[in-house]
């Protein structure tokens, strides 16, 4: 059977597309190296509660992309080229940060590569609550623009909290890189979004606003993330006015845009 992992819902078009989305470059080995053997690194420490929790659950959200991307190939819409080469390099990128993620938290918790997996095995997602915006291009664009812009800032409010996490100085200056990196992927995935509407829905400006409303108060309105990659956002890091003023940023580009 034909492998559901990636983006196969159609044979490639042949014509030359005028959207090309970005992808930065960017090697895990080297910007996180293996721990040193020799350094009395972490099993020896072990994470509070509280951080553990707060890395367990970014991980688990980068991990939850190829949910999402499982939810949509099985959905099949008949997205346009445009957005399937948006997604083909967005999920290259996300399976990278769930890379990256689980071996600083394995560092940093103490874990095995055998217990993460277990522990991710078995997830599945539920897709319910947003199931208007994975059907419709339009809504689905909108959306991962807003999840992009808040993945990116919330990475970057993050980086003194995971460079905290390292046992050394050296890999505490490594586990803020990482956390750069994914920042920056995740400003890169924000913008392919925005070039995608911009190719795609021009004309579509007065749209935005009430449909970011929307998208605000589905996610402000989330007792719990649901494995769903989109909108984790339910818990103490995010409140609803850093929502509308990150929503209010990516409405003013769009409006601009489109
Ligand atoms: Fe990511
Ligand atoms: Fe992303």
């Amino acid at each position: 059977m034909a492998s559901r992992s990636r983006f196969r819902w159609k044979k490639r078009t042949e014509r030359p597309l005028s959207y090309v989305p970005h992808q930065r470059r960017w090697d895990l080995d080297g910007v996180l190296p293996a721990a040193p053997l020799s350094a009395p690194t972490v099993p020896a420490r072990s994470l509070a509660p509280g951080d553990e929790a707060r890395v367990w659950q970014d991980l688990t959200a980068e991990y939850d992309a190829r949910l999402l991307q499982a939810e949509l190939v099985r959905r099949a819409p008949g997205f346009s080229p445009e957005l399937e080469l948006f997604l083909e390099a967005w999920a290259e990128d996300e399976a990278k940060h769930a890379a990256a993620l689980t071996r600083l938290y394995m560092e940093a918790s103490g874990a095995t590569q055998e217990g993460v997996r277990a522990r991710l095995d078995g997830r599945s997602g539920d897709f319910e609550p947003m199931a208007s915006f994975l059907d419709d291009e339009f809504r689905l664009s909108v959306l991962l623009a807003y999840d992009e812009a808040m993945s990116t800032h919330g990475y970057g409010a993050d980086i003194p909290f995971y460079a905290s996490l390292g046992g050394t100085p050296e890999r505490q200056a490594a586990f803020a890189a990482v956390l750069r990196a994914l920042k920056n992927d995740e400003a890169v995935h924000y913008r392919n979004a925005v070039e995608l509407l911009a190719c795609r829905h021009q004309g579509r400006a007065g749209e935005i606003a009430p449909l970011m409303d929307e998208i605000v108060a589905l996610d402000a309105g989330q007792s719990e993330y649901k494995a769903t990659f989109l909108l984790d956002h339910a818990n103490d890091q995010f409140d609803e006015p850093g929502m509308r003023r990150v929503a209010s940023a990516v409405v003013r580009t769009l409006e601009r845009r489109l």
